[in-house]
């Protein structure tokens, strides 16, 4: 059985995570759960926000405590996805974006990898504290949707986002 590590990213990723970001980029896809990557032009540059991330004194303005993941597999060592932990949700979060973001490679789609990861950043949270964790999805979303739904959420409600057009459905994790 196919085995897969929750990790921090490293300059030892570099060369993968850029070929992350190329993949999605080629693809025309929504880089969810990589927080700054699609605006990065380098793996170093992009974890060096990540750590400006994971602490208060070192935050940037308008955001929160954040964590951003990897998903290995060990096989290969193959980053086949990327998801992020907001500790804290701001108005923005709480309407719009959850405590979670993710997104798997294109190439590895269709495999369980998404439930597999976001359940075992599930249970990073728990370890954390958090007792409850919203993850939301646009309303077209129906992998995502799915995703979350086979981790436990729970529909609360659907926001508009005005300023994209968006429509976004929120789930609660009782964790
Ligand atoms: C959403 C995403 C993470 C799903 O990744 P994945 O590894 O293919 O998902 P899984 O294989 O774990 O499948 C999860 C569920 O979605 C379903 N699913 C996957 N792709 C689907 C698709 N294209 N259409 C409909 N359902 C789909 C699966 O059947 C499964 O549902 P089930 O448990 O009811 O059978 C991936 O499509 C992606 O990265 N999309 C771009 C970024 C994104 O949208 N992120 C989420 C932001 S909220």
């Amino acid at each position: 059985m196919e085995t897969f590590s929750l990790q921090k990213p490293s300059i030892d990723f570099a060369e993968d995570i850029d070929a992350y970001r190329v993949a999605f980029q080629a693809a025309k896809d929504s880089m969810d759960g990589t927080g700054a990557l699609r605006h990065m032009d380098s793996a170093a540059a992009w974890l060096a926000y990540n750590a400006l991330l994971e602490h208060e004194d070192s935050l940037p303005e308008n955001m929160v405590l954040a964590e951003q993941f990897i998903y290995v597999r060990k096989r290969d060592q193959r980053i086949v996805g990327m998801i992020q932990f907001r500790h804290t949700l701001n108005d923005h979060l709480l309407q719009y974006g959850g405590h979670i973001g993710y997104s798997v490679r294109p190439d590895e789609r269709r495999k369980g990898y998404a439930k597999r990861m976001l359940r075992d950043c599930l249970a990073y949270c728990k370890q954390k504290g958090l007792e409850k964790v919203l993850i939301t999805c646009k309303v077209e979303n129906e992998a995502s949707r799915r995703t979350i739904i086979a981790c436990g959420g729970v529909y609360e409600n659907t926001t508009y986002y005005a300023a994209d057009d968006v429509h976004f459905q929120r789930y609660w994790v009782a964790l």
